[in-house]
């Protein structure tokens, strides 16, 4: 009988992971541009090994696969003084969402976040945003620096500690086979088992994943940018890793000679994998739905 049920479990893990697609496409299709409240907030608590701490702060957290580093509240003072230059004219001086104007709703409260996020979205370049009524702020070559970034996320982390941490992942012991696996599973389906990105409903798109560097890779695992599902418990850290040594070495040097050669299969093949894959999939969802209507 518990047999029965975790394997009905797993399919219909199984079944939200296939819906996740078809329910952004209706969601963003219906209501078009939203108004954006954040789900993220304080995403993913620490599952980890190692917890620093220094004067009953926690400092870093993590295992040998990702270390997670909260930046230090020294940077505080100088992060709030940029944020009032560059975030403040949307995100308001309070960094929670409400501008000079006292609108609220129009812009995301960036309280409780975690520095992941508010890394994430600096060094990718999408903040400042060139353009707040885009549909996704896109990808762009950064407009500040590293250290701005941290002290930024310091000062936002000052109102109110959160989750994740900034992660530093070990590429090196990472599994790149296992990586692959999961990546079939869990990302291609929006980003395309080649890393190439694809379009998604309302003018949204998954993007491409060949110039990501590790953190930011990480970063978006863990909180899930806009459109992206955020992956917390779900996947380990060393889950992760191994997903980003497959993102960092098979998707973004495909001919890399001794890699784990899917690059070098060419199109077709690759396309045959991803059939074995969608197949599989369906077929062991038929398995699991059999046996439990028995
Ligand atoms: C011109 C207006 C504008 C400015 C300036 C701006 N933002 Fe934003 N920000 C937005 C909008 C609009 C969104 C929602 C974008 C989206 O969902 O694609 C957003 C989203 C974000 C998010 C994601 C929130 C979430 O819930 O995931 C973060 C983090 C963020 N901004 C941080 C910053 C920081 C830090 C700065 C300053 C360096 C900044 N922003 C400057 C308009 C702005
Ligand atoms: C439901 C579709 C979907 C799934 C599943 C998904 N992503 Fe994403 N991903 C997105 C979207 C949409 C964005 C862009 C968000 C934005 O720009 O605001 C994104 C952004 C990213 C980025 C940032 C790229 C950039 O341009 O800065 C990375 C890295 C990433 N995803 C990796 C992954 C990985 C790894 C997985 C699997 C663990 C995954 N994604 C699963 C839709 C998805």
């Amino acid at each position: 009988m518990s047999h029965l049920s975790t394997r009905a479990r797993v399919a219909t893990a199984t079944v939200v992971l296939a819906l996740v697609p078809l329910a952004l496409a209706s969601g963003a299709g219906a209501a078009g541009k939203v108004v954006y409240q954040t789900t993220r907030h304080n995403a993913g608590t620490p599952n980890s090994d190692i917890v620093v701490r220094k004067h009953g702060l926690i400092i870093s957290y993590g295992d040998s696969a990702i270390i997670y580093n909260v930046p230090s509240p020294a940077l505080a003072a100088t992060g709030q003084a940029l944020f009032l230059q560059n975030c403040a004219s949307c995100h308001g001086t309070e960094a929670n969402g409400v501008p000079a104007n006292g609108t609220t709703g129009a812009y995301p409260n960036l309280v409780g976040l975690g520095p992941a996020t508010i890394d994430f979205w600096i060094e990718s370049g999408r903040m400042p945003a060139a353009d707040p009524r885009s549909v996704q702020a896109p990808r762009r070559q950064p407009r500040l620096t590293h250290d701005q970034a941290l002290a930024i996320a310091a000062w936002i982390n000052s109102l109110s500690p959160s989750y994740p941490a900034i992660p530093t992942v070990n590429v090196k012991d990472a599994n790149v086979a296992n990586g692959m696996a999961l990546f079939a599973l869990n990302c291609a389906a929006c980003h395309t088992i080649e890393g190439d990105g694809d379009a998604l409903a309302a003018g949204t798109f998954a993007p491409s994943l060949r110039n990501i560097p590790a953190t930011q890779v990480a970063e978006a695992i863990r909180t899930g940018p806009a459109n992206m599902p955020r992956f917390t418990g779900n996947l380990s850290d060393y889950q992760v890793a191994d997903i980003v040594k497959f993102v960092t070495t098979e998707i973004q040097h495909p001919n890399n000679p001794g890699g784990f050669g899917l690059g070098g299969l060419g199109p077709v093949a690759e396309g045959f994998v991803g059939l074995l894959l969608g197949v599989g999939l369906l077929a062991l969802l038929g398995y699991w739905v059999g046996e439990r209507s028995e």
